[in-house]
């Protein structure tokens, strides 16, 4: 690499273009295709090297640089725009009846033709518009009220899977395309998990999550959020294409992300089977979709057809039933977690819903109960859509008695009895007695322990409440004064896994410090913050003695962060076991070895394909770990693979070539052992 500062203008802007031209496709083969080629580590490599390019010539800076997608724009209030083309809704069904008459109505006002449809799933998200001119995005906007929307284009540009830059040059000179903004399940459980576990209020399901994303002002955290797009729909009078499916085709080959689930029919028949397929496949997916859209296919026959007030009449959308059920509120009770944040649960009478018996359902916070106006005693409507934790979406006034009173909230922990504090915007009550309400203290030793922090071989939930009960841990440093001998006396451990347990006690000694920094339990600290904490103060001494400033200057602290770590160290006791961690030998700095430096030789002459999600390590890590102990990273499966490390969402592709070429598929478990020493 040249150094930058003694370039001309000339010779950045000539790698400014090659650099973008290589991360565009490369995003485009990562968050399109699904088939990344580079490791992210070399991604961001590129990518910084463009970053440094652009801030040493910023008149070389575009507005479609990849640059952009890391976001940081702050959008302090979003402009409303006109839409260009009303954003209408669509007629819902719910049956096959509703849908013969929607094609009987199509027949009839298209007679003696043949009328092809193209079914489409139809993704539970947000709208949005995106306008492109000369191939590139100008503008983004939201639904709003379908004749003006907002204008969220900085917040747009962070969602890799939308082309900033088309590819090719055979589109229309300007046009909008709509589509649906999602969140992947996977990807709203991890993030929604984190906010739970630092004490952060959460979101109902993946569409409202993508959808408050949206609106967010800092578009740095709209990058960090994930969300991916499918569009469906193109308008713009200079498109001159005869169908919607070829259409579809063609955006695909400018680079939009479309749906691989796209069917063209030529039946009714063909509809209902692929409405029928996906009604039994919908949880395989790893979005929500709430039903099916049936578009006429041919655009001529769309403009015959027209339009009604509010909707196309060449198109309708199926809807799956959201399952629900109607029961009777036996109680609220309250859950104290370990950041002492309250949950309040629904105690419902139990009843049987899209196939399992629903007794509990979470309430979220006392705004929830409120706007629910929920009383003890009331008959409630519970749902399950695609979502797995059932949902309280209702009260049957109808069946409301007198005798039922408004919920007064608690005022006081459940737990301990100490009083609650609801701090100035946030949405949860707190239980502040953090050393005594034994909640909190199982909380903070389970997370501790947890597979993503620690990971302590033997230390499960239940396993943790227990020490606690019988008043051998009392907080995470004293997990390291543990004997055999103490352990072995308690109900349902003998000598053996007492020793196992000792043993993944002392292996944890090892884990590096920046899942040390995420398992002590700072407020707001999730993994990812953790890791650039970490890699930023690379000592925890340096970061205890941080002061607010320098907190605010790592990457990915704000304002509420850097509190929260300042708080956190500024209490006595909590710098005590911090101190006592460091003297059982944990690791509180940065690996010294470097993060390259070679481990072993077990993988020599092996390549590995890596593909999927995991749960001890991101995909990367695994990656570079190959590289340490001697393997080589392969980006797809061929005769040459040695072993395919799979893990959750793991390419189906890839997978039916493993199983073809006989390549070894092997789990993240699997893997570990084999570079264990
Ligand atoms: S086509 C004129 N296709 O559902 C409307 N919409 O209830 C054209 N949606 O506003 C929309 N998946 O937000 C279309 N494959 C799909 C869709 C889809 C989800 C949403 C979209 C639309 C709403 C209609």
């Amino acid at each position: 690499m040249q150094d930058i500062k003694n370039m001309t203008i000339r010779e950045a802007e000539i790698r400014i273009e090659q650099l973008t031209k290589e991360l565009d496709n490369h995003n485009y083969n990562y968050y399109v295709l699904s088939q990344p080629v580079i490791s992210d580590l070399q991604f961001d490599m590129l990518l910084n090297e463009l970053i440094a390019l652009e801030k040493e010539f910023p008149s070389l800076l575009k507005p479609t640089s990849p640059s952009q997608r890391v976001g940081g724009e702050v959008t302090r209030e979003f402009v409303k725009v006109i839409h260009k083309y009303p954003m209408m809704s669509l007629g819902n069904t719910y049956s096959e009846t509703e849908l013969s008459e929607f094609d009987e109505r199509v027949r009839k006002m298209i007679p003696d033709e043949k009328i092809d449809y193209v079914a489409e799933l139809k993704f539970d998200g947000v709208a949005i518009g995106l306008i492109y001119k000369e191939g590139v995005l100008i503008r983004a906007v939201t639904r709003g009220d379908g004749v003006q929307g907002d204008d969220v284009t900085n917040n747009v540009k962070t969602i890799k899977s939308i082309p900033l830059k088309l590819h090719g040059n055979h589109f229309p000179d300007e046009f909008e395309i709509r589509g649906e903004i999602i969140m992947h399940r996977k990807d709203f459980e991890r993030i929604n998990d984190d906010m739970v576990e630092i004490g952060e209020s959460t979101y109902a399901n993946p569409r409202n999550f993508a959808s408050g994303t949206l609106k967010l002002q800092n578009s740095a955290e709209v990058a960090r959020r994930k969300l991916d797009c499918f569009l469906y729909a193109i308008y713009g009078t200079s498109v001159s294409f005869k169908t919607h499916y070829e259409t579809l085709q063609k955006a695909k080959e400018w680079g939009f992300k479309i749906s691989e689930n796209v069917k063209l029919c030529s039946s009714l028949q063909d509809v209902f089977n692929f409405i029928d397929h996906w009604g039994k496949k919908r949880d395989s997916l790893p979005y929500d979709i709430d039903g099916v859209v049936i578009k006429v296919n041919s655009f001529r026959q769309q403009e015959e057809l027209g339009f009604t007030a509010k909707s196309p009449r060449w198109a309708i959308s199926y809807k799956y039933q959201a399952e629900s059920a109607s029961t009777i509120l036996n109680s609220i009770s309250y859950q104290v977690g370990r950041t002492g944040a309250i949950t309040p649960v629904a105690n419902l009478e139990p009843v049987l819903l899209a196939g399992t018996t629903v007794k509990r359902a979470s309430l979220h916070n006392a705004d929830q109960i409120e706007k629910l106006d929920l009383r003890e005693g009331d008959t409630v409507f519970v749902e399950k859509g695609g979502e797995i934790i059932p949902k309280v979406t209702g009260v049957d006034l109808k069946k409301r008695k007198s005798s039922h009173h408004p919920v007064e909230y608690i005022t006081n922990c459940p737990e301990c009895q100490t009083k609650l504090i609801r701090s100035e915007g946030e949405a949860s009550h707190y239980c502040p007695n953090e050393d005594g309400c034994p909640p909190q203290i199982i909380g903070r030793l389970q997370h501790f322990a947890s597979r993503k922090a620690m990971n302590i071989d033997g230390l499960g939930a239940e396993t943790a409440e227990l020490l606690y009960k019988e008043k051998l841990v009392n907080n995470i440093a004293d997990i390291y004064d543990l004997t055999v001998e103490q352990i072995e006396q308690l109900e349902r451990m003998g000598n053996k896994s007492a020793t196992k347990l000792i043993e993944g006690i002392n292996q944890s000694k090892a884990i590096p410090f920046e899942r040390v920094l995420y398992a002590i339990g700072i407020r707001y600290v999730g993994d990812t913050v953790a890791k650039k904490i970490a890699r930023h103060f690379k000592t925890m001494d340096k970061l205890m003695n941080a002061t607010f400033e320098e907190l605010k200057d790592a990457p990915e602290v704000g304002e509420k962060i850097a509190e929260s770590v300042l708080v956190f160290f500024k209490n006595e006791s909590k710098r005590k076991i911090v101190d006592r961690l460091k003297e059982n030998g944990l690791q509180l700095t940065i690996s010294t070895k470097g993060i390259n430096a070679p481990l072993s030789e077990i993988l020599i002459g092996k390549t590995i394909v890596v593909s999927g999600t995991f749960e001890k390590y991101e995909r990367d890590e695994l990656k570079s770990l190959i590289e340490r102990h001697g393997g080589k990273n392969g980006s797809s499966v061929t005769g040459k693979t040695d072993y395919l490390l799979a893990g959750a969402d793991c390419g189906p592709s890839k997978l039916e070539k493993a199983t073809k070429l006989k390549v070894k598929v092997i789990s993240e478990d699997e893997f570990t052992n084999m570079i264990k020493d």
